[in-house]
């Protein structure tokens, strides 16, 4: 009998989705007959039961799209807005992935989609997931869809941000998407020749950075850009988020469990306009005029780059493949040319951050790019 699988897109957006889906459908239809049925914008429309047959047409034309046919949201199964109440719907999603006789079910996403993943895994679903975000933050993968069209991406505003603030002798800080890990940044920083790359795995001091600014002016150029990750921090904020993260991961009770994290929550929203802060910062420090761009969603959107398609279409091949072979319970990943399966237990909760001697932080240093350190 044919394997009924379902399938559903989580967490943000991410170029490659839609080429990932066709990955995944053409190969379980035309080489394992199997049927497909999307889920609607994340685990959502599985707990609601909002779903459609990717059959035929549906999965052609997509391949160059941006974000996903299927819609996302960033719903967790155990703690889902439901009439305005917070609800465990994990015994919805095993009610109707039952209901709908699926044989397995394919979960499209980056760390938050994994953990969720693991979690329906746990409850006896067949589960097999893709990593896909463009923070390339996935542990247990080389790389995730999405990095490669957001790093060029962000390439591309700051090859066209030089131009601009050489003409007007400005800084200019450019702010790129990334609040844990720092791929982002520190690739499209070094491709890019930004003269200062800020990372949350480094933390910064203020006056080194505006020290190496002015060094730049004194030898004669009057610009610099600087490449900041969305959760950059000063060594001091960097220092007080290390400590509560530690309290939260291990309290002294449940009270100090419910202090760190509120005390964390409240510091990522003191933190929302750091860059502009920053840019303020570097006006006092250097006297240069400082503007900020922020690149935001621009980053996420559009069609996907060649290396993209490529590695959506290899780990969504692959995934249909691993459910024809019976292999559950893990993650599709891509190492070097391969896509093997990683158990979901050894992904989820770990996230890939630079690792201190990276050879791209080694190559930005070599160059003389100013790491804040
Ligand atoms: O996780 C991907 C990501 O694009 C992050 O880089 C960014 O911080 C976040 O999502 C933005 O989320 P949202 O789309 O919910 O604003």
């Amino acid at each position: 009998m044919s394997k009924q699988i379902g399938i559903l897109t989580a967490g943000g957006d991410s170029p490659g989705l839609n080429a990932a889906i066709r990955g995944v459908g053409k190969a379980a239809q035309n080489h394992y007959n199997m049927h497909l049925m999307g889920f609607r914008d994340g685990f959502r429309g599985l707990v609601e039961n909002r779903s459609f047959r990717l059959e035929g047409d549906i999965l052609s034309g997509i391949l160059t799209r941006g974000g996903t046919i299927l819609g996302t949201s960033r719903d967790k199964p155990h703690r889902m807005e439901i009439g305005g109440k917070i609800m465990d719907m994990t015994d919805v999603i095993v009610e109707n992935y039952k209901s709908n006789h699926l044989d397995a079910l394919v979960c499209l996403g980056g760390g938050g989609t994994q953990k969720n993943a693991l979690r329906l895994m746990e409850k006896g679903l067949n589960i097999i997931t893709l990593p896909k975000t463009i923070d390339n933050d996935v542990a247990m993968t080389d790389t995730t869809f999405g990095f490669d069209t957001a790093l060029g991406i962000a390439t591309d505003a700051i090859d066209r941000l030089h131009s601009t603030a050489h003409s007007h002798h400005r800084i200019i800080v450019v702010e790129i998407m990334g609040h844990r890990a720092g791929w982002l940044a520190l690739g499209a920083g070094i491709a890019g020749g930004a003269d200062v790359i800020l990372i949350p795995e480094i933390p910064y001091d203020i006056h080194i950075v505006a020290d190496a600014i002015t060094q730049r002016v004194r030898s004669g150029k009057t610009f610099s850009i600087v490449a900041v990750a969305e959760g950059a921090l000063p060594i001091k904020e960097a220092e007080i988020a290390r400590k509560l993260e530690q309290r939260k991961l291990n309290p002294k009770d449940k009270k100090d469990k419910k202090e760190a994290k509120a005390r964390l929550a409240e510091l990522e929203k003191e933190h929302a306009d750091h860059t502009f802060h920053l840019s303020r910062q570097l006006e006092e420090l250097t006297g240069l005029e400082s503007r900020v761009t922020i690149l935001g969603h621009l980053q996420r959107g559009g069609t996907p780059s060649a290396a993209d398609r490529i590695l959506s279409t290899r780990l969504g091949t692959a995934c249909a493949q691993f459910i024809d072979q019976g292999k559950f319970g893990v993650m599709v990943a891509a190492k070097g040319e391969m896509a093997i399966p990683v158990p979901l237990q050894q992904v989820a909760g770990n996230k890939k951050l630079i690792p201190p001697d990276h050879t791209w932080i080694q190559a930005a240093r070599m160059v003389g790019t100013n790491l804040g350190e």
